[in-house]
């Protein structure tokens, strides 16, 4: 089959850890006959400094015109002080909407050849930790209302507005629940109902949804309980469905349990099934271009491309069983290195999962 991406490496490590990818891309290409037809597009702070604006509309067309998209990091001191509006990161923003993704896909996984790196206690972690955060990603306070006045007592004040419809919780809320249908059946909805009005709208549309998923059982927690319970027993979670905002802090939570941020990739999906894949951390200036950084959850990230966009679950599982097998032989990068393990760079870790690919791994 022939697919069309849209590769954006941005800004610190991601040209990179997407150079490594991009060479994943290739090599599974190859070996299951497929065209991945490859182009590349500006955004974050290297589009700010060659068009002024973090997401040039060239970018955005592309995207829209390929099958997935593929994104390192944006971001960088050099554009920390920038306003707002032109900024990395909104291009970042620019994109879930431009491209109508409003589902964020976070795996928080314990590879068991890295059990020891979690901060959490062994007798807290068990077995592993295997959790699917999905996080609305379109709406609520990144995209609301937001502004500043003057008021009468207090001088300037600035706010941001949580709004949610129904349309858009129920679209959410259908992916998790089909989500939790082919995993364990076991969905946690987060909010803050105790509180928010639109978390009582969030949590009485997951209710009136959930009589179409009988076989789902369905829970519900405060927000500051769930922080809370994701350290005392991650286990009891399988999916988790929450508002963009929880879901940020949320799934920067699940993902540090796992002790391995570097490893963690991730999907953004709309209604189609174009998607944008990006590992979960971010540009880590300080240690670009010096060959260090951990580019398994951007190959990790292309694994749920083929899977989710291309339905190419055989591909998927390629990759990941390349990561597993290298993770197994004790090859780590810094960042997930521990005693008694090898230690190598991005460029020799790209090559021992391709390895594993072709078949010339020892
Ligand atoms: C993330 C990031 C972004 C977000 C930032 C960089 C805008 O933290 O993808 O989680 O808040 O969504
Ligand atoms: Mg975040």
């Amino acid at each position: 089959m022939k697919f069309k991406i849209t590769v954006l490496p941005g800004d610190g490590i991601g040209p990179e850890v997407i150079e490594q990818a991009i060479d994943v891309i290739k090599l599974v290409g190859e070996k299951y006959d497929h065209e991945f037809e490859m182009q590349e597009a500006l955004i974050g702070g290297c589009a700010i400094d060659a068009h002024g604006v973090p997401l040039p509309e060239q970018t955005l067309e592309m995207c829209k015109n390929s099958d997935a998209v593929l994104l390192g990091a944006v971001g960088g001191f050099k554009w920390d002080t920038l306003p707002g509006h032109i900024r990395p990161e909104a291009g970042l923003l620019g994109i879930r909407a431009g491209l109508g993704l409003y589902a964020n896909l976070r795996p928080a996984i314990i590879y068991s050849a890295l059990k020891d790196a979690s901060p959490l206690r062994p007798d807290i972690v068990k077995d592993g930790i295997d959790i699917m955060v999905v996080r609305e990603l379109t709406g609520g306070m990144y995209f609301g209302d937001r502004g500043r006045l003057q008021t009468e007592n207090m001088g300037e004040a600035a706010y941001d507005t949580e709004q949610y419809s129904v349309l858009e919780v129920e679209r959410i809320a259908r992916l998790a629940f089909e989500t939790a249908m082919k995993r364990n059946k076991k969905l946690m909805s987060v909010d803050k109902a105790n509180v928010l009005e639109s978390s009582r709208l969030w949590r009485e549309v997951v209710i009136k949804l959930s009589a179409e998923y009988p076989e789902v059982e369905l829970s519900h927690m405060y927000v500051d309980n769930a922080a809370m319970q994701l350290v005392r027993n991650p286990m009891q979670f399988d999916v988790i469905v929450t508002t963009n905002m929880f879901g940020d802090i949320l799934s920067d939570e699940a993902s540090m349990i796992t002790g391995s941020i570097g490893m963690l990739p991730s999907a953004s999906l709309g209604k189609g099934t174009l998607g944008l894949y990006e590992p979960i951390h971010g540009s880590a200036p300080d240690i670009a271009g010096q060959n260090k950084a951990n580019p398994i959850a951007t190959i990790l990230s292309v694994s749920m491309m083929m899977k989710y966009s291309f339905g190419l679950d055989d591909v998927a599982k390629e990759i990941e069983d390349a990561v597993v097998n290298v993770l197994n032989k004790g090859y780590r990068t810094g960042d997930i290195a521990s005693e008694g393990t090898k230690v190598v760079g991005t460029k020799e870790m790209g090559q021992l999962i391709k390895d594993e690919i072709t078949g010339a791994a020892k």
